[in-house]
Order: C-alpha cells, then structure tokens, then sequence
C-alpha cells in the first residue's frame, strides 16, 4: 500500500508538472496565479484573443535568462506591444502573474509585488483581451475599470489613441531589456514631439510628409487604415501624416530614438508594405547617433560617421568622448544638450576658404560661403561684437535656436565659439534675401504668386517663433534682408533668436535700439514694453513693400535720426497699441483667407503717417501714402484673394503696380 501511494503520488506529481496549464481565449475570470514555467510549451502564453492575432505572455525578450515581463504580444510579428512592468522585470521562471479581484499584479514567487494595477473602482470579475490588442479587467456588469491602452509604452497600434499630457518612451534595448530609455514621444496641445533628456529633435508638424489641416487644439495621437494623425477632441484631423492605406499599423518609439510606422496588409499578417515611415530621417538627426559628445557629420555615401570636438578623444567604456585630459571651460559648453555640431575655428577656415567669398553683411556681421566635408553649400555668419557675452551663455542661445525645425526658418547646421570668434553655420539659400529680388533692378521679379508665398511663407515663420516654441522667440529684426530664398521656391527666415546674443539679457535688451529703421515698431523708439506685436508691426512693413515693390523710405536714418524722430512725434501718446495689433497666427490666417481681416483703426494710422517723414526733406514734407496703401493692403487677404489663390494677388493690381524693370 505505502508503495502504491507513491507511485500515486509520483504519477500525480508528475502530472502536475508536465500537463500543460489551459491558454485561455479572451476572457480569464480571477482567482488565477500563473508562472512563465507553467506555459513552458507556449512559450509563455496564457492567453489569445478570439482572432488569435493578439496575445498575453510571460514574455522574455531575447536570450537573456533574468528578465521576464507580462506583455500583450502581436503574434504574426512578435512584437511587444504593451508591457506591464517594464521597469520591474520578473527575475526567473517561478516568478508569478496573478489576478485576483483586486486587479492585475506581477510579483516574486514568494509573493512579494513588482508591478501592480491602481486601486480600482470596483472588483474584478473578468480579464479580457479583445482583438484589437487591448487588455481590460472588467467589472460584474462589464465596465472597463482599466485598460492596456490607457498605459502605452513604445508602441501604438491601430485603434489605440495616445492622449495629449502623455507619451510613449523608448526602451532601454527592445531586443532584451524593455525598461524605460531616455527617449520620449509626447503629445502636447499644439504638435507631437520627439525629445531626449528634454531636448527636442523632431515635431510632427515639422516633418516634410505632414500637412496641417485646420487650427484646433490637438487632444491625441493615432493611428488608422490611411496614416498618422493629430486629431481634436471631435474626432478631426489638425495634423496628419498620410501613409499607403492598410488595414493595420504598428507606431513604435524604437531604442535608437527614431520613430516608425510599419504598415501591414492584414492585422494577421507579418508582410509589411514596403514603405515604412521614420522620423527623424537623417543618418545625423538624432541626439546620440555618436553617442554622449561626439560628433555626426554626412559621409558622400549617405552614412554618417563619427568624431570627436577637440581635446576629446573615443571613449573606450562607451561609445562616444571623453576629455583627452581634464580642462574645466569647454566641458561646460560641451555639456549644454541641443547644441548643434561644433566647428573649430581653422575648421570654419577650410569651409569658407578662409572667409573668400562675402555674400552679405548684417546687423550682426558678415555672412560668407562655405561647402561643409558632405558638400553641401551652406553660409556662415561671423558675429561681430559679441565679444561681451561669454561662452556658455553664446552657446545656451545657440542650442535653443539649433532646436527651432521649421520649413520657414533657416536651419542652423553649426557653431563656433572659440576664444573671441563666434560663428555660426546656416543652410544655404541660393537665391539670396527678398529685398535683392524686390528692389534691385537687375533681379528677376517677384511675381505676385511668389510674393503671396514669401508673404505667407514668413508669417508661418514668425508665427511659429511666437507661439511653437518654448520660450517664445522674438525676431526683433523682420526686415527683407532676413527673409531668404531658393531656387526651390522655399521662404526662410533668418537671423530669428540672434535678438538675445548681441547683449546679455540683463543689460537691457528690451530697452536697446535692435532691428532696423523703417520696420521698427513705434514702442522700440518710445523704449516702451516690447512684445511679438513689435515683430508683427514689422511684418505689416514688409508686407507693404512686398506689394509696393519699393521700400517704404528712400533713405536709412542713423540712431540721431532717430532720437529726432521720437522726440518730434511727442512720447508714447501719439503711439498705436501694440495690443491692438493681430497676433501672427491671426494674420496668417488672414493671409491664407481663414479669417476675416480686421477693420485697420483709424487713430492708429497717424503714427504711420509719422513714420513716413524723412528725414532733412524740406521740398516736401516727405509722407507716404501710407493711408492708401494701408486701404489697398487690407485687400489683400481676404476673399477676393482666396477665391482665386493661383493668381496670389488681387486683381485689382495691375502689372504696372510692379516695380522694377518691364
Ligand atoms: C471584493 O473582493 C474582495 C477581495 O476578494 C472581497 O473581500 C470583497 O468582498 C469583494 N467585494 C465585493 C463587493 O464583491
Ligand atoms: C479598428 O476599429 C475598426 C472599427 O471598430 C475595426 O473595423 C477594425 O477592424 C479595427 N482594426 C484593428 C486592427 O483592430
Ligand atoms: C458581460 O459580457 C459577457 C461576454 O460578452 C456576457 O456573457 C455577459 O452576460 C455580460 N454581462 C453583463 C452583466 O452584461
Ligand atoms: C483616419 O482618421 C482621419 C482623421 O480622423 C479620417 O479623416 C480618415 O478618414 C480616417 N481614415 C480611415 C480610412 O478611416
Ligand atoms: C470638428 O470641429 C471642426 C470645427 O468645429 C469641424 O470643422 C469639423 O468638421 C469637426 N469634425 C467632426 C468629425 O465633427
Ligand atoms: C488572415 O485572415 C484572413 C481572413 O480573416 C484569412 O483568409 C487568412 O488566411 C489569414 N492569414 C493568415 C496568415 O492567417
Ligand atoms: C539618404 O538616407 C535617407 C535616410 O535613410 C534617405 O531618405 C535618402 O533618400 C538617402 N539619400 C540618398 C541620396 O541616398
Ligand atoms: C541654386 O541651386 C540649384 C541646385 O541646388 C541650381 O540648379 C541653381 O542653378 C542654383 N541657383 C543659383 C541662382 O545659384
Ligand atoms: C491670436 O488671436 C486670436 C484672436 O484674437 C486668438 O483667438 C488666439 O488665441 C490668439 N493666438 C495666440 C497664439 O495668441
Ligand atoms: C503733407 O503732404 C501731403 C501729401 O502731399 C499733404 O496732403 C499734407 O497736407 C501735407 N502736410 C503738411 C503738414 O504739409
Ligand atoms: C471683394 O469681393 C467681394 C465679394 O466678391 C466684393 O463685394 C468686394 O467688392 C471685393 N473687394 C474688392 C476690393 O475687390
Ligand atoms: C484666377 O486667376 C487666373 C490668373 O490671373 C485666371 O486665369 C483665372 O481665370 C482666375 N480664376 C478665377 C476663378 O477668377
């Protein structure tokens, strides 16, 4: 008899061990407690959704053996779509899932919690895993009391929304420890956006495939059949990225920092359509393509290599560099994240061949042309009388701007700083500033096509400036000559964030005599407050001389001039209120026919009349007309110009409103 009951008790031990415990499809109802060892045969899987394509695992990524995580799997790629508790790995095969009525948790095998649901409203009366890879525990009359898509991780699928005030964040290496890296994709009322260590490196609204589609906060991101959208609280596209249409679409935040969108012909399908989307796309756009301090530059192949600042050299314990030898200053400006890639000074030498050719001279230097080791042209700016900002506030400012992606802003490609010199290395505009094509007479004319893209092109720019970034930009310095173009028919800004370098902040910025005479609003001269209006002020300049072809005052005055100027018009009474001014996304709607342009206020047109004067004219008194100008400008716009946007301008302005040579 003993023997018999072991033999029973072996048999049935044995039994225990080898019977495979059930998968279970759709519904697991609690009291259950599971081990990745009691699914050894499935690998782990405990549960399937009804159409098989989605299922809960005790998953173990790769062929480590101390990291086991509860994730939802798709099945026909094996992605990880979900993971519960990514920063607390299961450490061996006993570990235990478990759910009870409590919720869902993820614990030791002698019980102890790594990872658990929040305190629900109510028990749990069924755990259930629909087919669209959603995992929910629901309550006796099947209310969701919690659902895996409300909890993203890297990964976004088809039907699942990733709300405004949340992100998806990368993993540490997908392939085998999914804890949380240092790249995240947040949505914020106003775009979707890629950083790292809080440095952004790429938008959704700045993405060459991205198209806006109407001006309404965003409340999520998603992903259906057609694309990539940032949709409104109703439903309806602001920002949408269009992809091949499929029927499902796998968005994930991969450990390198890039984005992508794989497109699948079937959700059961593992063939993907060839085209997969990827954001940032080049070899150099991330933060650490050459890891911590090193430096990316474009290879002829179309590969990026890798380099180190000077007095670094690689590092052996890590990609990336490491000081050749400890020297305090230039760790300091090295570790400022977001700085573009840094040039030595005898570097910028062999760019512009030792600064041969001039293409131009501004309120803050000189502007040459160089070709960087890739070959692509680009211009660089010699800052002149910067020397009172030091080092690391000149580079402070120059991460900030190297952060500013948008198709109307010139995008900054490098920085030197090195003892006095400070450079800084712009993407080169073959076609030069708007005033050459505007008002010289040997130039090609702008049609007036193009001038309603300059004209729409520049305040995206500014408005972008004002309300995309944080902290908002001031351009302080609007003006033709900023405004560049090429033979693409791109429109791009420059000079914008240079506003902060010349001074430091604290001497008085908002005080000092910036910009330029002509496009200055009134407040610079009254030493008023100056606010995005003063930019706005002068885009209305612009925007006159864009139309008039001709500048609106013959001559420059000088800073004496000026200081007459302001004492003749009598102090700030005579002024308009900035605030009375449109904001810049408000003209470009005006401009693109969104929004009905305002009624110009009558007293505010007397301070344009001054503006008018010039100075030392006596034949006469010098004043434009602005006031007609003003009437025939608030035509433009509206819809008389919308109705026919091919033809750009309003027809009621002849050929010979032009200037320039017919
Ligand atoms: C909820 O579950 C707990 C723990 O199992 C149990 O003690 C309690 O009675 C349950 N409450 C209800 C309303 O069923
Ligand atoms: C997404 O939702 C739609 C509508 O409910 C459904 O027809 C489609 O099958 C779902 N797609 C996936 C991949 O779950
Ligand atoms: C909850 O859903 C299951 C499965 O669809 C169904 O059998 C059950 O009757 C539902 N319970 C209630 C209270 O609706
Ligand atoms: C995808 O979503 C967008 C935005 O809501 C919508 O306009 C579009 O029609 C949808 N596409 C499909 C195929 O449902
Ligand atoms: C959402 O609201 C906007 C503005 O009111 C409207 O143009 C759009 O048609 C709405 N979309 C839906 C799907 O209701
Ligand atoms: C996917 O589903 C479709 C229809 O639901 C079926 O015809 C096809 O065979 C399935 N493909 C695979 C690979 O299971
Ligand atoms: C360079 O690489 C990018 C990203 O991989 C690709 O989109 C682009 O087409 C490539 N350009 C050339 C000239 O191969
Ligand atoms: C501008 O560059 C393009 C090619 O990038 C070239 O075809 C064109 O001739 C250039 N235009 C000028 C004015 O240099
Ligand atoms: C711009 O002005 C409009 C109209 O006054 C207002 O509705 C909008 O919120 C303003 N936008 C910004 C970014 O200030
Ligand atoms: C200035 O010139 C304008 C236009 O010629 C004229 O209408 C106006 O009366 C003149 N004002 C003064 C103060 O002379
Ligand atoms: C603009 O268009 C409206 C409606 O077509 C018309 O009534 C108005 O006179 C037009 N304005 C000008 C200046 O042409
Ligand atoms: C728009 O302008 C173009 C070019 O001036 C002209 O040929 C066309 O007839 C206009 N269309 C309308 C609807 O007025």
């Amino acid at each position: 008899m003993p023997l018999l009951f072991l033999i029973l008790l072996l048999l049935f031990h044995f039994h225990g061990t080898s019977a495979e415990a059930p998968v279970y499809t759709e519904y697991m109802y609690p009291t259950i407690s599971l081990s990745e060892l009691l699914y050894t045969k499935s690998d782990g899987t405990f549960l399937q959704s009804r159409n098989r394509n989605f299922q809960g695992q005790v998953y173990k990524p790769g062929t480590q053996q101390t990291r086991y995580y509860l994730s939802i799997l798709h099945v026909p790629t094996q992605t990880a779509i979900w993971t519960a508790n990514r920063n607390s790995p299961m450490p061996d095969r006993e570990s235990r899932v478990n759910l009870t009525p409590l919720g869902l948790t993820v614990g030791y095998s002698n019980g102890d919690v790594l990872w658990s649901t929040p305190t629900l409203k109510s028990n749990v009366s069924a755990l259930r895993l629909l087919d669209t890879g959603n995992l929910m525990l629901l309550d006796v009359e099947n209310n969701t009391l919690w659902q895996s898509f409300d909890y993203p991780t890297d990964t976004l699928v088809t039907n699942q929304s990733l709300l405004e005030g949340s992100y998806l964040s990368s993993s540490v290496a997908s392939d085998s420890d999914l804890s949380q890296g240092d790249y995240r994709l947040d949505v914020t009322p106003a775009d979707a956006v890629l950083s790292w260590m809080g440095s952004s490196y790429w938008r959704f609204s700045n993405d060459l495939s991205s198209v806006k589609n109407q001006d309404y906060p965003v409340d999520a991101l998603a992903t259906n059949d057609s694309g990539l959208y940032l949709l409104a609280s109703n439903g309806s596209a602001v920002f949408q990225i269009l992809m091949p249409t499929a029927p499902f679409h796998i968005v994930q935040l991969g450990s390198d920092g890039r984005l992508k969108v794989n497109s699948y012909i079937a959700v059961n399908s593992s063939t993907s359509l060839s085209n997969v989307f990827v954001a940032p796309r080049g070899a150099c756009d991330l933060p650490l393509t050459c890891g911590p301090l090193g430096l990316c530059s474009l290879s002829a192949s179309n590969s990026s290599s890798c380099s180190c600042p000077p007095q670094f050299v690689s590092s052996v314990q890590s990609s990336g560099c490491t000081p050749a030898r400890e020297s305090g200053d230039d760790i300091d400006e090295i570790l400022i994240p977001g700085l573009p890639q840094r040039f030595t000074f005898q570097q910028v030498e062999e760019i512009t061949g030792n600064f041969r050719t001039n293409i131009g001279s501004g309120g803050f230097g000189s502007v040459y042309k160089g070709e960087l080791p890739d070959k692509s042209e680009v211009a660089v700016k010699k800052i002149e009388g910067a020397g009172v900002q030091g080092r690391k506030e000149f580079c402070t400012e120059i991460a900030v701007i190297g952060n500013i992606h948008h198709v109307n802003l010139v995008r900054l490609r490098g920085y030197c700083a090195q003892s006095s010199h400070r450079l800084l290395i712009y993407e080169y505009m073959n076609r030069s500033s708007v005033d050459r094509s505007l008002f010289r007479l040997t130039e090609k004319l702008l049609s007036w096509t193009e001038r309603m893209n300059v004209a729409i092109g520049v305040a995206r720019g500014i408005a972008y400036l004002h309300s995309g970034c944080r902290p908002k930009i001031l351009h302080c310095d609007i003006k033709p000559e900023n405004i560049l173009l090429d033979d693409e028919g791109h429109v791009k800004i420059a000079d914008f964030g240079l506003a902060k370098l010349l001074t430091p902040e604290q001497s008085g910025l908002f005080t000092t005599m910036r910009g330029t005479r002509g496009y200055l609003a009134p407040e610079w001269i009254m030493n008023a407050a100056i606010s995005d209006r003063s930019d706005v002020y002068s885009f209305g300049m612009v925007l006159l001389e864009l139309v008039r072809g001709r500048k609106n005052r013959g001559e420059p005055a000088s800073v004496d001039g000026q200081s007459k100027w302001s004492t003749a018009t009598g102090g700030s009474s005579v002024m308009g209120e900035p605030a009375l001014r449109p904001n810049m996304t408000s003209v470009v709607a005006m401009l693109e026919g969104t929004m009905e342009v305002w009624e110009p206020r009558v007293e505010s047109l007397g301070s344009l009349r001054m503006y008018g004067r010039r100075k030392g004219s006596s034949s006469s008194n010098g004043t434009i007309d602005i006031e007609d100008e003003l009437k025939m400008s608030k035509n433009i716009g509206g819809s008389n110009v919308t109705s026919n946007t091919t033809s750009g301008w309003p027809s009621f302005m002849s050929e010979n409103d032009l200037s320039g040579p017919r």
